[in-house]
């Protein structure tokens, strides 16, 4: 018998200039549960990937004046470089643009075409660009906007391709009763089985309006909807519908589909309508997990306060930021990043809890025993109690991590750090190495303590990339800590009497609050660069300045600052919220031609959606000044 399969899977991201750590979040909480697995003697699958086709790209792309290949590639590099650097031990890392997946999707694409579950019909309806997401005219409602992000939408209409989705109700809403793990955790089932109940059209599932996607293969002058593209790769990557599907018979279904909770009506409707229609098992679990918000919101570029990965690990290093995620927020709920919350975690839990235990411990043996465990003599007062909590945890561990509760298992650890600090306590070791007639319970302390200490450090294996090897380097063990199996840590006493032990530098230092966070949380918040810094030309041209007319201005209810505007950008009309109604009259600025940011991300002030932003000049008086042009020039002309 061959060893159990778990397959599991991040979603595929979006190329974006940089991740931040909301997307690392994802991707650290699915390496822990891929370790864990391996460490339960699974054989598993962890697939990463990008997801590299649609319109935004191909916008973005040509914005930079570069080919959407070139754009892509380069970043994907990034994104590897960066999983890299959270020690992430994905499997396979698939990009959309490879041919193993091309051919896949196509294939797809032609089977349930075959199958008479895709047709072509004509589409009208509204399509949110920055999502990919198609609405009604009932969804959009009279904001005309999305229903996910808040943005607006825009009015389309194509000949186009549809998959026969609404078909797949009846069995759809059959399977999730069957089977009531498969949407986590429960609230978000319960919020798809309504959107189902609410009605489901047929889904459009091809463009013709850009061309930088998979071409339907019957009719190549459609791209296939990038989120058929996308959700494919789960089966692509393992060579679904290539000449080798041995990787596909052995993995699929999928054990778990992780992410973020605003895809997962994606990947909990149309995915498994799309495996119905192609009569594939479905996956056994999709998991949305909460996001990460700072004290501004959820973090976004367009709010400007991403956190950066690669800043914090380089400060704090790798095993902290991790231990920070899994630890501090409920996985499944939504969690406040905040780095001063960062650095309390890593002093109280890791310096002091963690550190200090293992640093106490070595010395003590040093001291006592010339650096070599000692063989325990006859058990005494408490140690039953530590072995017990230390058997407990084990178990605690297992029933948390196959309930995806990750935090859950990181506490549950530190009940047994904790118990070993209050071990040190109660059995006073110093005071046992006055008495030569005390030795054999010194010898018994010291060395269960040792052995608190393989196991804590085995049971971190999946949390913490590093620190659970140096632990077992300073314990003096040989090998490779992940490659040992989890029953080893549910095993008291295997630790042998007659080792060196090797203590090193305490594993955590102790970091300076005060010294962290001087002007720490805006270095790792923010990357503008400070008054006299230079910015490259290259920087510069990543502003997209416009000449943009304003049409109509007024006062945003119940508030003192904004202004809303709808501007005339030449080529399209935008809406604009800028905080300017101390100064200006919106009567006064119709028919003004001003100067917006044209490519920020959009953003919502007071639940009213701003498209760009509107430049202002302003003194420490107190005055403003709004940027105009000093001679006509057509709406949507360049700032350059
Ligand atoms: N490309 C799609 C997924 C296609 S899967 C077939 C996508 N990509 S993404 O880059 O936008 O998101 C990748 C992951 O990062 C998602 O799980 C998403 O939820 C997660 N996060 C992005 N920002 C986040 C936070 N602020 N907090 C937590 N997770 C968030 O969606």
């Amino acid at each position: 018998m061959g060893k159990p399969t778990y397959y599991l899977t991040t979603p595929i991201y979006y190329p974006s200039d940089n991740l931040h750590i909301g997307h690392a979040y994802t991707t650290v909480a699915a390496d822990a549960m891929a370790r864990y697995k391996r460490q339960r003697g699974y054989d598993v699958m962890f697939l990463t990937g990008s997801d590299e086709h649609g319109q935004k790209i191909q916008r973005v792309a040509a914005e930079k004046g570069v080919s959407p290949q070139e754009y892509v590639d380069e970043i994907v590099a990034s994104f590897k470089s960066l999983w890299q650097t959270l020690h992430i031990t994905n499997d396979d890392f698939l990009r959309t643009t490879e041919e193993r997946h091309i051919k896949g999707v196509k294939k797809i694409f032609q089977e349930l075409y075959d199958r008479g579950d895709i047709y072509k019909s004509e589409y009208e309806g509204w399509y949110c660009v920055p999502c990919e997401t198609f609405w009604t005219d009932r969804q959009v409602g009279e904001d005309k906007a999305c229903l996910d992000c808040g943005r607006p939408v825009e009015l389309v209409k194509e000949e186009s391709y549809f998959f026969r989705m609404s078909k797949y109700t009846d069995r759809w809403l059959k399977f999730v009763a069957d089977n009531p793990d498969f949407i986590q955790p429960a609230s978000r089932r319960n919020e798809m089985i309504s959107f189902v109940k609410s009605g489901l059209e047929d889904l459009c599932v091809s463009r013709t309006t850009f061309d930088w996607g998979i071409k339907v293969p019957m009719d190549p002058k459609h791209v296939i909807y990038v989120w058929v593209d996308a959700l494919s790769n789960y089966i692509t990557a393992l060579g679904y519908g290539s000449e080798d599907e041995e990787k596909y018979r052995h993995y699929w279904p999928a054990d778990l589909h992780l992410m973020g909770k605003e895809i997962v009506r994606f990947h909990t409707i149309i995915w498994p309508m799309m495996l119905m229609a192609l009569e594939i098992p479905l996956p056994k679990k999709v998991f949305g997990h909460g996001w990460l918000i700072l004290e501004s919101g959820k973090m976004s570029k367009s709010l400007g306060n991403v956190v950066d990965p690669l800043v914090l690990v380089d400060k704090y290093g790798v095993d902290a930021i991790r231990y920070y995620l899994l630890r501090e927020i409920a996985f499944g709920a939504d969690g406040h990043y905040s780095e001063e919350a960062l650095v309390r975690r890593i002093n109280a839990d890791l310096a002091n809890d963690l550190g200090n235990l293992l640093h106490r411990t070595l010395t003590m043996i040093e001291k006592y025993f010339a650096g070599v465990i000692p063989e325990p003599a006859a058990p005494g007062d408490h140690d039953q109690e530590l072995m017990g909590v230390a058997r407990d945890v084990a178990q605690e561990v297992v029933e948390s991590m196959e309930k995806l509760e990750i935090s859950t298992a990181l506490a549950a650890i530190w009940k047994l750090v904790g118990r070993a600090n209050k071990y040190i306590d109660e059995t006073t070791p110093w005071i046992l190495a006055r008495e030569e007639a005390d030795r054999p319970r010194l010898r018994t302390v010291l060395s269960n303590l040792a052995e608190a200490l393989r196991i804590i450090g085995l049971l971190l294996v999946p949390y913490l990339p590093t620190a659970p090897e140096k632990i077992w380097q300073q314990l003096g063990l040989e090998g490779d800590v992940r490659a040992v199996p989890y029953r080893e840590a549910e095993t008291w006493g295997l630790l042998a009497a007659g080792i060196r032990v090797r203590r090193g530098e305490p594993i955590f230092p102790r970091i300076d609050m005060k010294e962290a966070l001087q002007g720490g949380e805006k270095k790792v918040t923010e990357k503008t660069p400070g008054v006299g810094e230079k910015i490259t030309i290259e920087e510069f041209g990543r502003l997209d300045l416009r000449v943009a007319q304003v049409l109509a201005a007024e006062r945003v209810e119940k508030s003192k600052k904004l202004l809303k505007f709808q501007v005339d950008l030449g080529t399209e009309k935008r809406q604009v919220v800028a905080g300017i109604a101390q100064w200006e009259n919106p009567q006064d600025l119709i028919g003004k031609k001003l100067v917006v940011v044209a490519n920020l991300e959009p953003a919502k002030l007071m639940g009213i959606v701003s498209d760009g932003m509107i430049l202002a000049a302003s003194d420490d008086e107190g005055n403003l000044s709004l940027l105009t042009v000093d001679k006509d020039i057509a709406n949507g002309a360049k700032i350059t």
